[in-house]
């Protein structure tokens, strides 16, 4: 598989996120204890660690969802902690959840279009009356949306309602629905769970090739063999705390990322 001829890991730019010392808390659990962590332009960094580590609390802070209760978290030099999360939405930042979330009563195109209008800043007025501007715009989203769809083979079911998919193919409808905006960076929860191997195999090369096009990937997965595959670099969470940070060779052969995996 292909992976981006410059080095991210070598970059001198500045870090895409700057994440400083965050705790979250929920009543008595600390979600998150003290976090650091640089995420560098165009890597593909996996956040790794075993179930109630913090992950998703994590995801969940950068884009708003959540706030951390201490530390702060930067975005391309400008701070986001306190921001709502279709603000760091529509600074290209685009996410998905790890319960899939579609609207299975709609058909699979009109899925990836409704995902185009909330990203969009057109107000509804100019919708409702349906100027030359929108139509073009809509025009232009359908392609795009054809585009996408055919990628992960989805475009012959586009006809389809979502709730008749298998839920692979909802997983890749979700992450078409964030690809449309043309995020920036892209964080990914969980997007291999409950997926069949060939369907994780696409979902791989799928992420590799957004990589290479330049895209900075965040993900959060339990499947080793995705993580090891395509990460360029690791960290690893387990109570909340930061316990490793490496590329996926050093990471497997860590004796603490072990002993919090397997207790060995
Ligand atoms: N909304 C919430 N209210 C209360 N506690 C929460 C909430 N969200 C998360 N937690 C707790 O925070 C801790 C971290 O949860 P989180 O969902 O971030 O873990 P995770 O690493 O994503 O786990 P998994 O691998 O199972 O998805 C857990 O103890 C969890 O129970
Ligand atoms: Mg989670």
């Amino acid at each position: 598989m292909n992976r981006v001829l410059n080095n991210p890991l070598e970059s001198k730019q500045n870090p895409v996120f700057k994440i400083e010392e965050i705790t979250k808390r929920f009543d008595g659990v600390i979600a998150l204890d003290q976090v650091n962590i640089e995420v560098k332009p165009g890597e593909l960094l996996s956040i790794i660690g075993p179930n109630g580590s913090g992950k998703t609390t994590l995801f969940n802070c950068i884009t708003g969802f959540l706030r951390p209760e201490e530390g702060r978290i930067y975005y391309q030099e400008k701070e986001i902690t306190r921001l709502p999360p279709d603000k760091i939405s529509l600074m290209g930042i685009g996410r998905t959840f790890q319960s899939v979330s579609i609207f299975p009563s709609l058909t699979v195109l009109d899925n990836v279009l409704v995902s185009v209008q909330q990203h969009q800043e057109e107000n509804n007025l100019k919708r409702i009356l349906h100027t030359k501007d929108i139509q073009l715009l809509e025009e232009k989203a359908k392609e795009m949306a054809f585009d996408l769809l055919e990628k992960v083979k989805l475009y012959e079911l586009r006809n389809e309602l979502a709730e008749n998919l298998v839920y692979g193919q909802r997983k890749l409808l979700e992450f078409i629905c964030v690809l449309i905006s043309d995020p920036k960076v892209i964080m990914l929860d969980e997007p291999a769970a409950g997926v069949n191997t060939s369907m994780v195999d696409e979902m791989k090369k799928f992420i590799l090739d957004l990589n290479a096009e330049g895209k900075t990937v965040l993900l959060v997965e339990h499947n080793m063999g995705v993580v090891m595959d395509i990460s360029q670099r690791i960290i690893v969470l387990d109570h909340g705390k930061k316990i490793a940070e490496g590329l996926p060779e050093e990471i497997r052969n860590n004796e603490q990322v072990q002993e919090a995996y397997f207790g060995t």
